[in-house]
């Protein structure tokens, strides 16, 4: 090629990039802003430090200037300085639960907050949601007899028998326990009682958030993609990745075994052989005519356990601090244990719905300490535009609050009391069916609502039940020291959950 050539289209290429630039410019210009008040806090100390303890400070007066009058608001994102979040009244939430995936998105959300491209951290599966959502709501009546077996099993292990009152950390017995019995439904008996696999499980998620918060601090966006090989945070998340793909290996390669075999095929509708995630993922592949591959097996259960574990723990260390700070409700909640038991002694599904008292204790607990502050996180795709014309760019993130309508007079009557019997008292009154646990309304959304809501909250209501019954018959606990009481939640932006550190005394009874 003459040099001439070579010239014309070196001058070519930069016209093109010049043109692209001036349209990609054009765009970014053209495209509306978010037009929101913006809320900071004006005591002086808008840094961003301030926004890891105190935002639920400024979520209540946004709650009060703001939602409370049907307005949204925006403030700072600590997780993106570039994109400030959006906090939504709940009039918006019909149409926030229909938009469509490809344009309000909780996975891409998770993408966001996780920073999971630069952190190997694990994406939204459909398989993985289905196999909660489907396999596990389906053969939830058969799992719970073994659930139960499992939570004694665990309990046993870590709460010796003896006369003296014994120093124990609720975080740690409840993290054992919730990973055994989830392992037990959703990776089998093999990895349940696999101490190596309840530890990888119940640290995953603090991993990730670890290694998420640490790139985002420590690392410029454009050699985030770096992180993975030099950021030993990351790389514990790639390990253990590894690591679960490596002890799921022989399970996986059993069960392909067996269903060669046919040792595992069933009946259409009866209750198979091996009754875990593992099984059902491996049906679901098989029906598909795919192969599952040990590393999409870990990469599917890794996720559910990301929904399945923390939540669950903190939600129930918060339930046995509430207790041990109410100490007259107990003997309600032992007698209607003991009712149901002589009826039931096995604790079957339909006698764990028969709980009410506990139930409503349990629903008590999280309005007044809700693990988190937001629910239904969502990141708009593309440029949004609401009916009412607000509008969202691109990689605006939106939620609603959780936590601070629960302390709502107008809402809740004597909010700052604990009334243990205060949802019980609404299922008396109303309709039975709503104002459990488990259920999810437009003015419950402590499990989300809409196509996400979370589709493993009936199996934690059964195995927090399950856990406690156990717990509150065999043994007695109490505070450390007399006169103590629940400690202050941990808070971490719109993060919330109980203190983990906090130990309490145990004796059997
Ligand atoms: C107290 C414990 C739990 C809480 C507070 C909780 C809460 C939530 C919330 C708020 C969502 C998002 C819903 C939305 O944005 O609309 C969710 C999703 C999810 N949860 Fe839970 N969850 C808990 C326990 C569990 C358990 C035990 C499992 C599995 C056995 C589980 C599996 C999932 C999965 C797979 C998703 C994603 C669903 C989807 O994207 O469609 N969660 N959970």
């Amino acid at each position: 090629m003459a040099f001439t050539d070579v010239s014309m289209l070196a001058i070519a290429g930069a016209a093109a990039a010049a043109v692209a630039l001036v349209l990609l410019y054009r765009r970014l210009v053209s495209q509306p802003k978010l037009n929101l008040p913006y809320l900071r806090f004006e005591d002086g100390n808008d840094s961003r430090e301030r926004y890891v303890t105190d935002t639920p400070a400024l979520l209540q007066i946004g709650y009060e200037k703001y939602l409370k009058h049907g307005q949204a608001f925006a403030m700072r994102n600590y997780v993106d300085d570039h994109h400030p979040q959006v906090i939504l009244p709940i009039r918006y939430l019909k149409e926030v639960r229909n938009a469509p995936e490809s344009k309000l998105s909780f996975p891409y959300y998770s993408e966001q907050i996780f920073s999971l491209k630069d952190t190997g951290g694990l994406f939204h599966t459909p398989e993985g949601t289905q196999m909660v959502r489907v396999d596990l709501n389906r053969h939830l009546n058969a799992l719970t007899p073994r659930m139960h077996e499992e939570a004694i099993a665990a309990f046993e292990k870590l709460l010796p028998p003896g006369k003296d009152w014994v120093p124990v950390s609720p975080y740690a017995i409840f993290s054992y326990a919730i990973g055994r019995v989830t392992a037990l439904a959703l990776a089998g008996p093999e990895l349940a009682h696999n101490d190596e696999w309840i530890g990888l499980t119940a640290k995953i998620t603090v991993d990730i958030m670890q290694a998420a918060q640490g790139v985002r601090a420590k690392w410029h966006p454009y050699t985030r993609w770096a992180a993975r090989w030099f950021f030993e945070p990351v790389k514990v998340v790639l390990a253990s990745k590894k690591r679960a793909a490596e002890l799921l290996k022989p399970v996986l390669e059993k069960r392909q075994a067996a269903l060669k075999e046919g040792a595992s095929r069933r009946e259409k509708g009866s209750t198979p052989i091996f009754n875990d995630g593992v099984q059902w993922l491996l049906e679901t592949y098989e029906a598909k005519g795919r192969k599952l591959t040990p590393e999409e097996l870990a990469h599917h259960e890794l996720f559910a356990a990301i929904g399945a574990i923390q939540s669950s723990v903190a939600t129930t260390v918060g339930v046995l601090f509430d207790l041990l700070d109410h100490p007259e409700y107990l003997g309600e909640i032992l007698a209607e244990i003991e009712q149901v038991k002589n009826d039931a002694p096995d604790l079957p599904r339909q006698a764990l719905n028969k709980l009410w008292k506990l139930d409503s204790f349990l629903k008590e607990s999280q309005r007044l300490h809700a693990v988190g502050q937001v629910r239904l996180n969502r990141a708009a795709v593309v440029p949004y535009t609401f009916k009412d014309g607000l509008h969202l760019p691109a990689g605006t993130q939106i939620s609603f609050l959780l936590q601070v309508p629960n302390l709502d007079p107008d809402l809740f009557p004597e909010p700052q009391k604990f009334n243990p019997w205060r949802f019980l008292h609404k299922r008396q009154q109303g309709d039975a069916d709503k104002n459990h646990f488990a259920s999810v309304s437009d003015d419950n959304i402590f499990f989300g609502n809409g196509a996400h809501s979370c589709p493993g909250r009936f199996f934690v209501t059964d195995e927090i039940k399950l856990l406690l019954v156990h717990l509150l018959t065999r043994y007695s606990f109490k505070y450390a020291t007399e006169g103590e009481k629940r400690p202050a939640d941990i808070i971490h932006d719109n993060a919330s959950y109980p203190n983990i550190m906090t130990q309490v005394l145990y004796q059997k009874k």
